[in-house]
Order: structure tokens, then C-alpha cells, then sequence
């Protein structure tokens, strides 16, 4: 019997609550599939800060290296650490430490669940995003604090290797799905870094000539998600692009109770991490209203780039048939708690 061992780190806020209610799941659906899920948990948070000032501990990503996937809930927490420490300080760390060059993001409408969009036209959108370097590469400065000439400088970084692994990561991708790639940029206006990323995505289309590429700026991709998001398969961006165009992802799938997303290595030399993209909802927690679905499809998320391809199925269509049943947590409209709809998903595999 394969058994992971699997870091799981719940974070702050409603972090904890998603964690508690979808890790025992996982483990319902690894017992059934034969396969074992050893957890580990990890208390790296911001009430980790507050005791040790630091976010994890410095050998953190050391630690991590051991492990064969790190499951992660929400980190941040505004009222007692800054967002720019704790993001910092953790996400951001693991994310280059472990170099998670990719991070993948599926949208698309579950079955009875009503999206703010009119189409009825199903849309099933996979976002590609560089995860490691462009503009959070975190390089930059600020000089004369305080005086009128205080000045701020934010670089972004491209590089020839990182723009060419995400770029051929979404090519892999659109050839297990329906052989389309939207390249985004901004090429128009931001003449070096993006015109090399166009350059770059000509030159790896070569190797793809199954795949059909379109390169899109981000201000006319953002539009089209909303008004013909059913033209689009899997969509590649840099780091900040990417960040944006998920939130509308997310938007049009239901909400931020939905959107998942993985942190790949593609090199496959260590762990990915696989989180729902919320945050840890401050306004919400403790209260049990949390929906865990995102943290859900995270893990099969997970349980897919481990190889175990058919409990990641199985749990896909166990949160489908509870969603299609009518059966949510209150942002959709249902009554069910935090755990009690990831409870419905155990009953349904
Ligand atoms: P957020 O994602 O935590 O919340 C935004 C809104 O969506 C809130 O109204 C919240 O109640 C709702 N929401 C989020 N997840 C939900 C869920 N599972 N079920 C039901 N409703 C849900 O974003 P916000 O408020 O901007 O950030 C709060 C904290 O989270 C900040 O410290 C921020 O830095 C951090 N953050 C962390 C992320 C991560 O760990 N990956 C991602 C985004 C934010
Ligand atoms: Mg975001």
C-alpha cells in the first residue's frame, strides 16, 4: 500500500475550519481507494507569528521537503499581523522555497450551482499561473521615507527559464484537454517583459503544433471570461495577471467557496501545495459558515498529482451530486454548516 505523507497547515481564520472538516474526507477516500494519507499537522500561522515572530520556522521549507504534498487552509490575518508578513512570511516562502513555479486554478460551474453569469453555455476554464518570479518577484525598494521625494520601486522579473516552464506547463495541459491556449499579456504597453513573453510562447508553440494558441492583453481576457467564458480552455499569465483573472474565475463559478488551486513543481522534485484560493475570511469565522468545497477540490486536486487519479474523480463527483442535490453551506444559499456539507460529500462517495 502507497502511503503519502501529507503536511497539512491550517493557518488563520476559517483556514482551520475548512482543514478540520475536508481532511477527514480524504482520508474516507483514501481507505476506500487503498492507499494511505499520513498527516502531519503544522501550527504555522499568525498566532505562530505573534509567539515566535516568524511566520514558520527558518528551516521551514526544509521540513516541508519531506513530505509528498502540503495541504494548506488560509493564512492572514490583517488585526494582528500585517498581510504583507504573513503572506510573505509563508505563503510566498513555500511557494519560492519549494520553487512552485505553477499554480493551477480550474473554473467552472458545478452542477446545480447558479453563477453570476446569464449564459447558460457551460464553461470549463483552466488558469495557468506563474507562481515564482514577474511582478512578485519582490524585488525592489523605497528611498527618502516620508519626504515628497519618497519613492517606490516595485521591479517585476522575467525570466527566460520561468516563462518558458509555465508556458510549456499550459501547453501539457491544453493537450489533455481540448487543444486551446490563451497566452495574456500586455504587450502593447509594457514593451520588454511582455513582448519576451509573447516571443517565448511563439517559439514553445512550435513544439505544440496540435494546440491552438491566441495571445490575449489582460484588460480584453478579463472581458471575455465574463462575456464568452465558454471560448476559453487553459489560459497562461504571469503572476499578478493570473492572480486577477482567477478572482473573476472564481467570480464566475459560483464564488470563492469554489475556486481551488495547486502549486506545482513541475520539475516533480519535491511537493506541490494544494489550497482553496480564499483567505481566511476574518468576517465569517468561528461561526461555522465557511464553505468547504474549495478545500475540497483542492485535495483532489492533490490526490490527482499523486497519482491517484481515480479517488480525485470520485471525490469531484461526490461534491457534484451533493451541489446538484441543492445541499450548501450559506454563500450558497444553503443551510448546512461547514461540516455538515463536508460531511454530505463523505455520505456521497
Ligand atoms: P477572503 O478570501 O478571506 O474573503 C473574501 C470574502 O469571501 C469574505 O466576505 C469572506 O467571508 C468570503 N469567503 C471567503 N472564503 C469563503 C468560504 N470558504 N466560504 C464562504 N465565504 C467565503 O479575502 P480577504 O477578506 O481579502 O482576506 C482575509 C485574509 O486572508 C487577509 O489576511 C488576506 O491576506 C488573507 N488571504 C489569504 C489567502 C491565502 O491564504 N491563500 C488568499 C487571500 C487572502
Ligand atoms: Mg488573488
Amino acid at each position: 500500500m502507497t502511503d503519502y505523507r501529507i503536511a497539512l497547515i491550517p493557518g488563520d481564520g476559517i483556514g482551520g475550519e475548512v482543514m478540520d472538516a475536508a481532511w477527514p474526507v480524504l482520508q474516507t477516500l483514501a481507505d476506500r481507494h487503498g492507499f494511505g494519507l499520513d498527516g502531519e499537522w503544522l501550527p504555522w500561522s499568525c498566532e505562530y507569528y505573534l509567539k515566535h515572530n516568524e511566520m514558520m520556522p527558518a528551516d521551514g521549507v526544509e521540513q516541508l521537503r519531506r513530505f509528498d504534498g502540503i495541504y494548506l487552509g488560509a493564512v492572514g490575518l490583517p488585526a494582528t499581523v500585517p498581510d504583507h508578513v504573513s503572506l510573505r512570511g509563508l505563503l510566498l516562502a513555500i511557494r519560492q522555497g519549494l520553487d512552485l513555479s505553477v499554480n493551477e486554478r480550474p473554473h467552472r460551474l458545478l452542477a446545480g450551482v447558479t453563477g453570476p453569469l446569464r449564459t447558460a453555455e457551460p464553461f470549463d476554464i483552466l488558469c495557468v499561473r506563474e507562481n515564482t518570479e514577474g511582478e512578485y518577484s519582490g524585488a525592489g525598494g523605497r528611498v527618502h521615507h516620508g519626504g515628497d521625494r519618497e519613492v517606490a520601486v516595485e521591479t517585476s522579473i522575467f525570466t527566460r527559464v520561468g516563462v518558458e516552464r509555465v508556458l510549456r506547463y499550459g501547453f501539457e495541459q491544453a493537450r489533455r484537454r481540448r487543444c486551446k491556449l490563451a497566452s495574456v499579456t500586455k504587450s502593447n504597453a509594457q514593451r520588454h517583459s511582455m513582448v519576451f513573453w509573447d516571443e517565448i510562447t511563439r517559439e514553445v508553440a512550435k513544439d505544440y503544433p496540435d494546440v491552438e494558441v491566441t495571445a490575449y492583453h489582460v484588460d480584453a481576457i478579463a472581458a471575455r471570461m465574463i462575456t464568452h467564458p465558454q471560448s476559453l480552455d487553459v489560459v497562461v499569465a504571469s503572476n499578478l495577471f493570473g492572480d486577477i483573472l482567477t478572482d473573476i474565475g472564481a467570480a464566475i463559478q459560483g464564488g470563492l467557496g469554489f475556486a481551488a488551486s495547486a502549486n506545482i513543481n513541475p520539475r516533480g522534485t519535491g511537493p506541490g501545495m494544494f489550497e482553496p484560493v480564499h483567505g481566511s475570511a476574518p468576517d465569517i469565522m468561528g461561526r461555522g459558515l465557511a464553505n468547504p468545497l474549495a478545500t475540497l477540490w483542492a485535495g483532489a486536486l492533490m490526490l490527482r498529482h499523486l497519482g491517484e487519479t481515480a479517488a480525485a474523480d470520485a471525490l469531484l463527483a461526490a461534491i457534484e451530486q451533493v451541489t446538484a442535490a441543492g445541499q450548501g453551506t450559506p454563500d450558497m444559499g444553503g443551510e448546512l454548516s461547514t461540516q455538515a456539507l463536508a460531511e454530505a460529500v463523505r455520505a456521497a462517495l
